[in-house]
């Protein structure tokens, strides 16, 4: 048996590999254009495991997508593949777009001329799972109820809006097409390998380095956290047992302002690497202009997964975090890897000099 993922060399996708092959032997093709995001060191430890087929290229590539599905026949295709900086999508739509939605079209289109040449029991049995995001939701207020599946979309940033177009295409390929679908929408994920131009990997690395640890705004902001394998482990359950056509919203119940979130990091590096001059890093924190149309709260109600399927995430935001910071200072060399280059000229664009 063999699973077809896209974007697995990228943070979610890489921390998925490693929780797939911690449970099964089940073969993964992992399809990922590498882009500034992807990056194979994130799975140095099954670079001769016969588990792991890597090819790099695009989810649009109609023609590579059609050969990997014929030569490996997989029973499901698990789609990571995306642009995810919300940043970024505000300096620069257009990838977002090209990857997000005109990708994800292209892919759905190899899959479902795959899909419908299936025998009659593979066809059954095949599934199409869509990873997405919570921010598809748009923004809640403080006194709003959280997140559920059946709330209206009303995404805000170019991301978002990118998102949410292909969670619709992935939903009409179900209801035209007879697609077996599955959609996740997961609120904001932390843990190893996360690229650091994201808040917590960021802040972790920029303390580190004496560099100023950037809030936007007044740091308000309300984010739910998960960690980054709890997430995995509620995928690999939605692809064994979701309903087809469903989407299932996945979440932490770990609303947290982000300067809550910012102060806690601090707390725990002074903790297990204290600063030399004996002050807390909560000195670097720094105010700086806030992200256009930041959204302003995102909450998960995560009882449909919690109720159908019996998820439920192992790690409380206190250990995760200690975790995560354990992992960044125990791989530095890792970090040192993935800030070369274009990482600074990110820097500069966002935060100026
Ligand atoms: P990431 O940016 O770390 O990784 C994305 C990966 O996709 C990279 O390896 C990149 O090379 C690859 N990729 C990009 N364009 C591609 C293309 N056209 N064809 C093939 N591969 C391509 O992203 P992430 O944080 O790991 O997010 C993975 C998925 O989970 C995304 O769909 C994202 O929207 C969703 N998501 C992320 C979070 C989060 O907190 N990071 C939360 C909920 C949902
Ligand atoms: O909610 C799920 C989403 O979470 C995913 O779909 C996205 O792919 C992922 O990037 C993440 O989006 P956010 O915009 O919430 O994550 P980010 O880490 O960029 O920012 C978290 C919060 O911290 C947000 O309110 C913006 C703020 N922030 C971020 C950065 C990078 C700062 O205050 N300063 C910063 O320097």
């Amino acid at each position: 048996m063999t699973v077809l993922v896209t974007g697995c060399a990228g943070f979610i996708g890489s921390n998925f590999i490693h929780t797939w092959f911690a449970a099964s032997d089940e073969k993964i093709v992992n399809l990922d254009k590498l882009t500034y995001a992807g990056n194979l060191s994130n799975l140095a430890a099954f670079k001769n495991d016969p588990r792991h087929v890597f090819v790099q290229g695009d989810i649009g590539d109609a023609a590579l997508v059609a050969r990997l599905l014929s030569e490996h026949q997989p029973r499901a295709v698990l789609n990571f593949a995306a642009e995810s900086h919300v940043d970024r999508s505000i300096h620069g739509p257009a990838d977002f777009i090209h990857t997000n939605i005109v990708g994800t079209f292209h892919l759905l289109e190899s899959v479902r001329a795959y899909w419908t040449n299936l025998g009659d029991q593979d066809k059954a049995n095949f599934r199409f799972l869509h990873v997405s995001t919570d921010e598809v939701y748009g923004s809640l207020s403080a006194s709003d109820a959280p997140f559920a599946e059946t709330n209206a979309f009303e995404p805000n940033s170019p991301y978002s809006a990118s998102k949410a177009s292909s969670d619709h295409l992935v939903r009409a390929w179900h209801h035209t097409y007879g697609l077996p679908v599955l959609t996740t929408n997961c609120s904001n994920n932390y843990g190893p390998y996360h690229f650091p131009e994201k808040l917590i990997p960021l802040v972790i690395h920029n303390a580190l380095a004496g560099k100023p640890l950037p809030i936007y705004g007044d740091g308000q902001q309300v984010r739910d956290w998960l960690y980054v394998q709890d997430h995995c482990r509620a995928i690999m359950r939605v692809l064994e047992a979701g309903r087809v056509g469903e989407t299932y919203n996945i979440g932490g119940w770990n609303e947290k302002p982000n300067l809550d979130v910012v102060r806690t990091l601090c707390a725990v590096l002074d903790e297990l690497q204290p600063r030399a001059d004996g002050q807390s890093y909560a000195e670097q924190i720094t105010f700086v202009k806030d992200r256009p149309g930041h959204d302003k709260r995102y909450a998960i109600d995560a009882r449909k997964i919690e109720r159908e399927l019996g998820w439920k995430p192992q790690e409380t935001f206190e250990s995760g975090i200690a975790k995560t910071v354990r992992w960044y200072l125990d791989h530095q060399d890792w970090v040192q890897g993935v800030t070369s280059g274009s990482y600074r000229q990110w820097l500069s664009t966002q935060y100026g000099g």
